[in-house]
């Protein structure tokens, strides 16, 4: 089996843990419990791209990092085979916190990481203040899959899709 490291990255609060412990278990932590560095390996769920098994290393990181160019988790992102850029579709802020943050990544290598985009808590549809639109758009600018979704109340199947194309991106590049 070959392993796959997944670094998954945000603002505080969007629901970093909250997917990685979904996928991981298929339950919704309610609680908001600050991460400070969370890694799991997880061989019980193998994911097949061109016939290879890829098992998954994630890393769930803490939302706030100051300084990302001198932050330990710098040298997760280094080795990384791919990102999980999380924001909540809740709060703008979160959505601008990731481009810069994906900004000052993509120039730590000569080449950028694969990533991914995570547009998450589609279910607070009256709090909801970024149009899949402008979160389209973005994902566009910034090279990455873009992906909506409700940690809370999406289908398993949609969170799965969320890591599998995760790996087949980074498998294919
Ligand atoms: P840090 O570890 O501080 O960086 O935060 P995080 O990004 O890991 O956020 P976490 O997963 O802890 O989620 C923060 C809060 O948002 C928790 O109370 C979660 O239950 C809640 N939450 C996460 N995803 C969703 C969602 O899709 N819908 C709703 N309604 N709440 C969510
Ligand atoms: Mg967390």
């Amino acid at each position: 089996v070959h392993w796959i490291k997944v670094v998954v990255l945000g603002s505080g609060a969007v629901g970093k843990s909250a997917l990685t412990v979904r996928y991981l278990t298929d339950r919704f932590i309610h609680d908001y419990d600050p991460t400070f560095e969370d890694i799991y390996e997880d061989e019980k769920k193998p994911i097949v791209v061109d016939d290879e098994q890829y098992a998954l290393r994630i890393v769930d990181t803490a939302g706030q990092i100051e300084d990302i160019e001198n932050s330990f988790q710098m040298r997760h992102i280094a080795s990384a085979d791919v990102v999980m850029y999380v924001f909540s579709l809740t709060e703008s802020q979160t959505l601008h916190d990731l481009i810069s943050l994906k900004d000052r990544i993509d120039g730590m290598s000569a080449t950028p990481k694969p990533s991914v985009m995570v547009g998450n808590k589609s279910d607070l549809t009256h709090m909801r203040c970024v149009s899949q639109e402008e979160a389209m758009g973005v994902a566009n600018n910034l090279n990455c899959s873009y992906f909506e979704m409700s940690v809370a109340s999406s289908s398993r199947e949609s969170v799965d899709t969320v890591f599998q194309s995760a790996v087949k991106l980074a498998v294919d590049s």
